[in-house]
C-alpha cells in the first residue's frame, strides 16, 4: 500500500511562538473559551488533518504574568470538540504519574464512544517539577520511577480496555439478556504501584482502545514508545537528527516484535509561511520582537527541573558548563540534551538562545514560501526522517489557515496527502490496526 503522509495540529496558546498570544493577528477568542478550540479544530478538519492535539501540564507555569497557555483540561475539552467536529482525530494528554488507571480508562473509553472512535491518548509521565506539589508530593518523581510507574499504568489500562469482548453487549429486549457475562472478565491486577480488580464498567470502544501517542525521547522514553506508542511526537531541530531518531525508534519497535508502520514518527514543524522568503523572515522577526527574555529564562529553568539561570548575563556567549548535565536532569531530559547540543553547536548568547527557543521551544522552526515548506515536508517524508508532522503554527489561526490554503494543495498535487477523509476513526486515518482482545 502507498505510504501516506500524516498531519496533526498541535494547539497551544494562540500559536506556538511564545509571544503569539499578544500578536495583533492572533485569534480574538479567550483561551478559556471552547469556541477557540472549536474554531481551530474545524479549520484543521477543513484541511483534512489526521488529528488535533491538546497538551497539558499539572501546575500553573510561573511565566503566567507574561505568557499565555491553554486553560481547558484536555479530556473535558475533547468532550465538547467531539460534538462540533465529525472526522478529525482528537488527542488529549493525560498523565500516568498523577491519576489512577481505572479513572483514565473510563474517561478515554467514554471519549472513544462519544467521538465514534476518534480519540487518542498522549501518554505523559509529567516532567514539570511543581506538579508533584499538587498531588501530595514534595519533589518531582524521578525520571526512572515515572517511567516504571507509566509502564505498569499502561499495562493496567490496556487490560481494562480489553476486559470486554467486542460482542459482550446483546441488548436483547426479547430474551431479556442485556450482556453476556462470560464475555466480560475481571483483570485482577496486583503490581508494584496498582491493584485493580476490573473489569471496566463500560463496553469496549469503537477503536478497542485509544490510539497511543507518546513523546518521550530519552533512552527510557524511546523504549517506552517502542513498546506502546502508535504515534510518536518528537522535537528535532534538523533533518540529520530526525533521521537518526527515526531509524533508532523504528529499530526499537521491530525489536519489540511490532511492525514499523504501526508506530508513526511525527516531528514538530513550526513554519512561518509567506509569498516570499523575505516576507516570511520579516514576519518571524516581528514575532521575536514581542518576546520577553525573562519569560524565556523561567521556561528554560523549568525544562532543567528548576535550575537557577538568573545569574547568567543575556549577552555573553554560553558554555555547556552553564547547564546541568542532561543525564542528571529529572525533568524533560531529552529536551535538555537538545538545548545543550544547540549551545555547543551555535555558540549562542543567552539572549540568542532564548529567542531561538521562543519560536517553538526546541522544535524545528523555518520560514519560507508554500513551495519551500512543501519541499521540506516531502524531503523529510521520503528520506527517512518522518511519517508525517506535528504541525505547530507559530500563530493561530492565521498560520494554520495559510498552511491549509497553500501547502496542503501542493502536497495533494504531489500525491502525498489525502484529498478526502476515507476513514471514520483515528486508527483508520493513521493506518493503524484495531487491537484484538484475549476473547
Ligand atoms: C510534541 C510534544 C508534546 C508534549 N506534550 C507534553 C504534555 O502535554 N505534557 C507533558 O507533561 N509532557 C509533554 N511532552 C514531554 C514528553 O512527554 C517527554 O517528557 C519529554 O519529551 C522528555 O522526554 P523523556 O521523558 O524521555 O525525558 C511533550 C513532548 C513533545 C515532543
Amino acid at each position: 500500500m502507498k505510504r501516506e503522509l500524516h498531519i496533526n495540529l498541535f494547539v497551544q496558546s494562540r500559536g506556538h511562538h511564545e509571544a503569539s498570544w499578544r500578536h495583533p493577528d492572533a485569534s480574538p477568542y479567550a483561551l478559556s473559551d471552547i469556541a477557540y478550540y472549536r474554531d481551530v479544530a474545524q479549520r484543521a478538519e477543513a484541511g483534512l488533518f489526521d488529528s488535533i492535539f491538546l497538551a497539558d501540564t499539572l501546575a500553573l507555569m510561573d511565566t503566567v504574568g507574561h505568557a499565555a497557555s491553554n486553560w481547558l483540561e484536555p479530556i473535558t475539552a475533547l468532550g465538547a470538540l467531539a460534538m462540533t467536529t465529525e472526522r478529525i482525530g482528537l488527542i488529549a494528554t493525560a498523565s500516568t504519574t498523577y491519576t489512577e488507571p481505572f479513572n483514565l480508562a473510563r474517561q478515554f473509553a467514554s471519549l472513544d464512544h462519544i467521538t465514534g472512535g476518534r480519540v487518542g491518548w498522549n501518554i505523559v509521565t509529567s516532567w514539570l517539577a511543581p506538579a508533584a506539589r499538587n498531588f501530595g508530593g514534595t519533589s518531582l518523581v524521578s525520571h526512572d520511577e515515572r517511567y516504571e510507574r507509566g509502564e505498569e499504568f499502561v499495562q493496567v489500562a490496556k487490560a481494562l480496555w480489553d476486559s470486554w469482548a467486542d460482542d459482550a453487549v446483546l441488548d436483547d429486549r426479547a430474551s431479556g439478556q442485556y450482556a453476556r457475562a462470560d464475555r466480560i472478565k475481571p483483570i485482577n491486577h496486583e503490581g508494584k504501584y496498582y491493584r485493580v480488580a476490573g473489569p471496566l464498567n463500560m463496553p469496549r470502544g469503537p477503536q478497542g482502545r485509544p490510539v497511543f501517542v507518546q513523546a518521550g525521547s530519552s533512552e527510557t522514553g524511546r523504549r517506552f514508545a517502542a513498546r506502546h506508542a502508535e504515534a510518536v511526537f518528537t522535537a528535532q531541530m534538523e533533518k540529520k537528527t530526525a533521521q537518526a531518531f527515526y531509524a533508532d525508534l523504528k529499530a526499537l519497535v521491530v525489536a519489540e516484535g511490532r511492525a514499523p508502520d504501526q508506530a508513526l514518527v511525527l516531528p514538530g514543524l513550526s513554519p512561518v509561511i509567506a509569498s516570499t522568503e523575505a516576507e516570511a523572515l520579516r514576519m518571524a522577526r516581528g514575532m521575536n520582537d514581542l518576546t520577553d527574555p525573562e519569560v524565556g529564562r523561567k521556561r528554560l529553568s523549568g525544562r532543567f527541573g528548576g535550575h537557577d539561570f538568573s545569574h547568567l548575563p543575556l549577552d555573553k556567549p554560553l558554555a555547556p558548563e552553564d547547564f546541568p548535565d542532561p543525564g542528571t536532569v529529572q525533568a524533560a531530559r531529552s529536551r535538555t540534551e537538545v538545548i545543550v547540543g544547540l549551545v555547543k553547536r551555535e555558540k549562542f548568547t543567552l539572549r540568542q538562545l532564548l529567542a531561538y527557543l521562543a519560536g517553538a521551544r526546541g522544535h524545528f522552526t523555518t520560514a519560507g514560501t508554500p513551495e519551500q515548506i512543501a519541499d521540506l515536508i516531502e524531503d523529510w517524508f521520503t528520506d527517512g526522517a518522518a511519517d508525517g508532522f506535528n504541525l505547530m503554527p507559530p500563530l493561530l489561526p492565521s498560520m494554520l489557515d495559510v498552511f491549509v490554503a497553500e501547502v496542503i494543495p501542493l502536497l495533494q498535487r504531489r500525491g502525498l496527502f489525502r484529498t478526502a477523509y476515507t476513514g471514520r476513526t483515528l486508527r483508520e486515518h493513521f493506518g493503524l490496526a484495531r487491537p484484538a482482545t484475549a476473547f
